[in-house]
C-alpha cells in the first residue's frame, strides 16, 4: 500500500509536532506527501496551512510570524491560522482585498500533541484517559522521522516473534525464541492485544522497574488506533504500570514522523525518566535499524508476504486497512502500479 495513493488516509488525524515544539514557527511539516506550515496563531491555537502562498507559490515555511500571522518570504503577503490573507504590503494600507487566501486545515491539540486531519475526519482522536490521570507521570521521549511507513511499525510493536532477535541486547530471551500467541480484542477502531510474555531483565530496567531479578513478565495491553498509532501499557509482576504512546503520521509512502512518550504510575525518585529514555531508545533503535531496512510498500493482501501464527495481529490490521479502503470505493495501490487481485477477498 502505497499511503498517499489512498485518498481514505486523508481523513484520519495525525500527530505531527508536540506543542511545546510550535513556538518559534512557522514549521514545515509534509503529511501524506502535502506540505503544511504550521505554526501559533493571533489566538495561541494551532493551525495548519498548505505551505504554498498564493502569489507565486514561495513556501510560507520559510518566511515568518508577525503578531501570529504567517509572513510570505517572497513578497511579504501575510496569513492569518485560517488561511486568509490578512495583508500585502504593496498595496495601500496593505488591505488584501477579498476573497485572498491559502488552504487552512483542520488542526487541534490533544496529549500535548498538534494534529492535523487533510480532511474530515472518519474519527475522534484516540482516547487516552491515562493522560489526564494524576496517578501518572509523563515522560517525553522522542519525535524524529523514520524511514519507514506506519503500517511497518505498527505490526512490529504487535509482534511477539522478534523479541529474541531484534532485541536480543535488550529484553528478548535469545535462546527461547517460541513466541508468546496473542489473543485480540476487536474494536470497530482498531484492535487491542493481550499477552504475557517472559523478558530478559539486565541491570538498568532492574533499576527502571525495582525488579531486582534478571527476569521479569510483562503483561501487554497493547492498542492499535487505525491508521499508524498505539498504546503499549505493559503491567509488571510489581504493579508498575508503564505506558508507551507511539503517534505516528505519514509523511510520505516511506517515511513516519515518530513521537513517543510515557505515562508511569511511579515517581522521578523511583526512576529518574533519563533511565527511562535510555532503556526505551536502546530498544527502539534496534526495531528502527531492521525496519528501514524492510520494503516500504508493504501489501494488504494476506499473499503479498509469508506469515506465521504471531503475526496474526498484522494480519489484521491489513485486513482491517484492506476493508477501509473497499469501504470507500479504493483499491490498494502497490509501487508497481498494480492493483492486487486478492484485495476483494482480503476485504471480506
Ligand atoms: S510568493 Fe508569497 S508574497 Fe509573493
Ligand atoms: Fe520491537
Amino acid at each position: 500500500m502505497l499511503v498517499t495513493q489512498q485518498k481514505v488516509l486523508r481523513r484520519f488525524w495525525y500527530p505531527v509536532i508536540p506543542s511545546d515544539r510550535l513556538a518559534g514557527g512557522p514549521h514545515p511539516f509534509t503529511l501524506l506527501g502535502t506540505n503544511l506550515v504550521l505554526f501559533r496563531d493571533a489566538a495561541g491555537k494551532a493551525a495548519a496551512l498548505i505551505d504554498r502562498c498564493c502569489h507565486r507559490t514561495a513556501r510560507l515555511s520559510k518566511g515568518w510570524l508577525d503578531a501570529g500571522n504567517v509572513v510570505c518570504p517572497y513578497h511579504g503577503w501575510t496569513y492569518a491560522g485560517d488561511g486568509k490573507c490578512v495583508r500585502i504590503p504593496q498595496r495601500p494600507g496593505g488591505d488584501p482585498g477579498k476573497n485572498i487566501g491559502v488552504k487552512a486545515f483542520r488542526c487541534t491539540e490533544r496529549y500535548g500533541v498538534v494534529w492535523v486531519a487533510l480532511e474530515e475526519p472518519l474519527r475522534d482522536i484516540p482516547a487516552l484517559p491515562e493522560y489526564d490521570d494524576p496517578a501518572y507521570r509523563r515522560v517525553f521521549e522522542f519525535y524524529e522521522p523514520w524511514q519507514a511507513p506506519g503500517l511497518r511499525i505498527m505490526e512490529n510493536s504487535f509482534d511477539n516473534a522478534h523479541f529474541a532477535f531484534v532485541h536480543k541486547e535488550s529484553f528478548g530471551i535469545v535462546d527461547e525464541p517460541e513466541p508468546v500467541q496473542p489473543r485480540l480484542e476487536a474494536d470497530p477502531a482498531g484492535f487491542t492485544m493481550y499477552a504475557d510474555v517472559p523478558v530478559k531483565n539486565p541491570v538498568l530496567q532492574q533499576a527502571n522497574l525495582g525488579i531486582a531479578s534478571d527476569r521479569t513478565v510483562r503483561h501487554y495491553e497493547k492498542t492499535w488506533w487505525m491508521p499508524f498509532s498505539r498504546k503499549m501499557k505493559v503491567t509488571y509482576p510489581n504493579g508498575l504500570v508503564h505506558i508507551i504512546m507511539t503517534l505516528t503520521a505519514p509523511i510520505d509512502d516511506r517515511r513516519s514522523q515518530v513521537i513517543q512518550f510515557l505515562l508511569r504510575s511511579d515517581s522521578e525518585a523511583d526512576a529518574p525518566a533519563e533511565n527511562l529514555i535510555k532503556f526505551d531508545r536502546q530498544v527502539t533503535h534496534e526495531d528502527m535499524a531492521i525496519l528501514e531496512a524492510c520494503d516500504h510498500d508493504v501489501p494488504l493482501s494476506p499473499t503479498g508476504e509469508l506469515h506465521m501464527p504471531t503475526d496474526r495481529p498484522g494480519l489484521e490490521m491489513r485486513r482491517m486497512l484492506a476493508r477501509l479502503l473497499a469501504e470507500h470505493g479504493e483499491s490498494e495501490v502497490r509501487r508497481d502500479g498494480s492493483v492486487p487481485p486478492m484485495l476483494a477477498s482480503a476485504a471480506e
